[in-house]
C-alpha cells in the first residue's frame, strides 16, 4: 500500500482544522498505520492527543515538527499509511508550502457562510502554486459546523459554486460530541452511541478523500 498524505490547511482559525485532522486520523487509524503531524506552532493536536487516559490512548501518533514539512514527510511516509498534517493558521513560515508540496490532498474546513468561505479560499494562490510542483494535488473543501436542522443556505451553495475548488458532498454538522472528543484526547468512535452520527460523518469524508 502506497502512503496517502493529508494536509488540512486554512489560514483562518477556527475553521476545525484540529477537530478534522484528529477526527479523520481516528478513523483512518482503523484502516493502517496512521500518524498525526502537528504543523501548528500552537500544538493543539498534541495536546488533544494528551487529554487521553493512560488506559486509553488517542489511536494515532502525534508527531510535532517545526517549520518545513517536506523532507520530514518524505521520511515519515515510509513507515504509515496515512499522514494527516494538522496546518497553522497562516500561509507565512513555510510550514503550509511544504505540507503542500508533499502532500496527496488538501482538506479545507470552512465555516458555512459565503463570508468565511471567501476569507478562506484566499490562499487559492498557494493552492495554485503547489500544484504546479506537485500536479497530483488534489484539494477539496469540506463544510463544517453545519447547523442541525438547516442545510446549506442557497448563498452558501452559490458562494460554493463561484469558486474553483470542489467542495467534498459530505459536510460536518455542529455537534457538541465534536468538542467532547477534543475534551476527552477522543474521537468520535470512541464515544459510544452520542458519536455514532458523527462518525458516520468522518466515515463519509475518509470515503471521498480516499476515493
Ligand atoms: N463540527 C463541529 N461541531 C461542534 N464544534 C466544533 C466542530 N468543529 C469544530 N468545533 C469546535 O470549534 C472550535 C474550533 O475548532 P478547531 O478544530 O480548533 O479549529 P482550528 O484548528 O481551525 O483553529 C473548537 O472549540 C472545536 O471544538
Ligand atoms: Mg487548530
Amino acid at each position: 500500500m502506497t502512503s496517502t498524505v493529508i494536509a488540512v490547511v486554512n489560514q483562518k482559525g477556527g475553521t476545525g482544522k484540529t477537530t478534522v485532522t484528529m477526527n479523520l486520523a481516528a478513523g483512518l487509524a482503523r484502516r493502517g498505520r496512521t500518524l498525526v503531524v502537528d504543523g501548528d506552532p500552537q500544538g493543539s493536536a498534541g495536546q488533544w492527543a494528551r487529554m487521553a487516559p493512560e488506559d486509553r490512548p488517542f489511536p494515532a501518533s502525534v508527531f510535532a515538527v517545526a517549520g518545513p514539512l517536506d523532507r520530514e514527510l518524505k521520511a515519515l511516509r515510509r513507515d504509515f499509511d496515512f499522514i494527516v498534517v494538522d496546518c497553522p493558521p497562516t500561509l507565512e513560515g513555510g510550514t503550509v508550502a511544504g505540507a503542500l508540496a508533499s502532500s496527496d490532498r488538501v482538506l479545507i474546513p470552512v465555516l458555512p457562510s459565503p463570508m468565511d468561505l471567501w476569507g478562506s479560499v484566499r490562499m487559492g494562490r498557494s493552492l495554485d502554486e503547489a500544484k504546479a510542483a506537485n500536479p497530483g494535488l488534489k484539494p477539496s473543501i469540506v463544510v463544517n459546523q453545519v447547523e442541525m436542522r438547516s442545510a446549506l443556505s442557497r448563498a452558501m451553495k452559490g458562494a460554493l459554486m463561484e469558486i474553483d475548488i470542489p467542495a467534498l458532498g459530505q459536510h460536518l454538522r455542529r455537534r457538541a460530541i465534536y468538542r467532547r472528543a477534543a475534551l476527552e484526547g477522543s474521537s468520535v468512535y470512541d464515544l459510544g452511541k452520542p458519536g455514532l452520527a458523527a462518525a458516520a460523518e468522518i466515515d463519509a469524508i475518509i470515503d471521498e478523500v480516499l476515493a
